[in-house]
């Protein structure tokens, strides 16, 4: 893959509120969440790791987000798990905003 592929384009800045996420389905069919804190955009894989539960449901309260079904909380911006029960860290992807657009590198 060249270094243009890896950039997958998902919405447009204006279209995730500050402190909100929306799910992402990429081509190859994982499904991240896009993350608006404090008009900076993070992107993480969309599913707690500790069960199948979209994380786009959760809480985003400053950096880190928190699991609607037993309050595992991640850091939004590196992944790691803050509160278990999850133990295993969330996948994260870098970021970058062209022409208004997030795009997200699944390198
Ligand atoms: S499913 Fe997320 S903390 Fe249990």
């Amino acid at each position: 893959m060249s270094d243009n592929e890896n950039w997958i384009k998902t919405y447009a800045v204006s279209d995730i509120d500050d402190e909100d996420v929306k799910e992402f389905q990429l081509p190859n069919g994982n499904k991240i969440a896009v993350y608006n804190i404090n008009n900076t955009f993070y992107a993480t894989d969309l599913f707690c790791t500790h069960e199948k539960v979209s994380l786009c449901e959760g809480f985003i309260d400053g950096d880190s987000i928190e699991c609607p079904l037993h309050q595992g909380v991640f850091k939004i911006s590196t992944g790691e798990v803050l509160e278990s029960p999850p133990t295993e860290g969330l996948k994260t992807y870098i970021t970058k905003i062209e022409e208004n657009y997030i795009f997200v590198n699944v390198s």
